[in-house]
């Protein structure tokens, strides 16, 4: 047996190996202009591939530009958004990183208040900041809750061209030289409202049973993965319960992630919930570490495939011990790495797979080595 921690065994998916299990998970910045990338994305997400992180995620980038959620959110709905996202994959592929990005839609959620501004529908205020609403898609004319918009529901029409903008974004993807390309079908936007029971009402083909409400889903993936090369992974990330008995189940998440295996969906990201209110607004009770830990377990035991584990997962003893139980292939770090960028180097550090600074980058380990060797290090009384 290696005496390498699981989390820093390489992972082959397709042709594309990474360095370690650690993945950096999408997060918007809410700092596009126009759905263009900023300098300071490429610093925000160049630490993180300089921090060590096996896989490093852009935030969700819309493929259309209604299917923002917010004025500050990324796209890839045009060619002039490829150069800013070919900055990042290259700095990231330099820096031994994969690159990869989640494609989305916003759907009922799309012209949302970025969070610091409240978090939910635009108001007077955000069109005082020049950050004017437009009109939200979904399956159904249901609202997200109580005071926000009532969405358009979607035409057949409509929903064949969201399925080719999938797919062209997916090309732009690769035209900016991302590895990975994670179809974003979670936290209530438009995909995930496609899912459940709650926010789909529809009558048609893609709405009644499970086999309808998944059909889009289906589609976009069996579109990406038609224009996505052979030799690159595609992940899919489900909100994988709704929370509430009328909801989205974590049976319907395995049958989904079966289907989507059956298309070539290489990896499920298993997060939750979002589908009644803002995906990051602040959860009422007190969550648990690994909450969602069951989630890809549960997948990966009974659809036989990848899993990515999300959630409260903070210290580098706690992930070493999802993928030791095997719950997870991959630990996806969130608001931990906003702590520290570079906690997959501290986390080898840590597990003892790095004990001389040797994996951090050349520009620093050696310095770190060296002083750790020759210096006595202050310590509190
Ligand atoms: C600032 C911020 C932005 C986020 N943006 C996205 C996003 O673009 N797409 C997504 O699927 N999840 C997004 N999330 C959710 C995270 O990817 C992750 O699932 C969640 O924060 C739980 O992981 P954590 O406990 O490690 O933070 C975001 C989270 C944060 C904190």
């Amino acid at each position: 047996m290696s005496a390498i921690p699981h989390l820093f065994r390489p992972m082959k998916l397709r042709s594309v190996e990474t360095r370690n299990r650690v993945v950096i998970s999408p997060m918007c910045q809410y700092s596009a202009h126009d759905g263009h990338l900023e300098d300071w994305h490429l610093v925000n997400l160049g630490r993180f591939a300089i921090g060590g992180a096996g896989i490093v995620f852009t935030e969700a980038t819309a493929v259309q530009k209604g299917g923002r959620i917010t004025h500050g959110c990324l796209g890839l709905w045009t060619d002039s958004q490829i150069p800013g996202h070919a900055r990042i994959a290259q700095f990231a592929l330099r820096n031994g990183a994969i690159p990869a990005i989640q494609l989305g839609h916003a759907g009922r959620k799309a012209g949302m208040q970025r969070p610091w501004f409240g978090n939910g529908p635009l108001t007077e205020e955000d069109f005082a900041r020049g950050d004017m609403p437009w009109s939200p898609v979904g399956p159904s004319a249901i609202p997200v809750a109580h005071g926000w918009p009532v969405p358009h529901a979607l035409s057949v029409d409509e929903i064949a061209t969201l399925v080719e903008d999938f797919a062209v974004a997916a090309q732009r993807a690769l035209a900016a030289g991302y590895k990975i390309v994670e179809i974003h079908g979670a936290h209530g936007y438009l995909l995930h409202s496609f899912l459940s029971p709650l926010s789909n009402r529809r009558t048609d083909a893609y709405g009644g049973d499970l086999e309808g409400r998944m059909r889009l889903a289906l589609e976009i993936a069996a579109a990406v993965r038609a224009v996505w090369p052979d030799e690159l992974p595609l992940f899919f990330r489900t909100s994988a319960v709704d929370g509430t008995p009328e909801g989205w189940q974590l049976d319907d998440t395995v049958v989904l992630a079966r289907a989507l295996k059956a298309i070539g969906v290489d990896v499920m990201d298993c997060s939750s919930s979002g589908i009644a209110g803002a995906a990051t607004a602040g959860a009422t009770g007190k969550r648990q570490p690994g909450f969602q830990v069951p989630y890809a377990e549960r997948v990966r035991e009974e659809a036989d495939m990848p899993t990515m584990a999300v959630g409260l997962i903070t210290h580098p003893e706690q992930a070493e011990a999802i993928l030791q139980r095997g719950q997870a292939d991959l630990i996806a770090i969130a608001r931990e790495a906003l702590v520290n960028p570079m906690w997959a180097l501290h986390a080898a550090r840590t597990l003892g797979f790095d004990t001389d600074f040797a994996t951090w980058p050349e520009q620093s380990g050696w310095w770190l080595a060296g002083r750790e060797k020759t210096s006595d290090f202050y310590e509190p009384e």
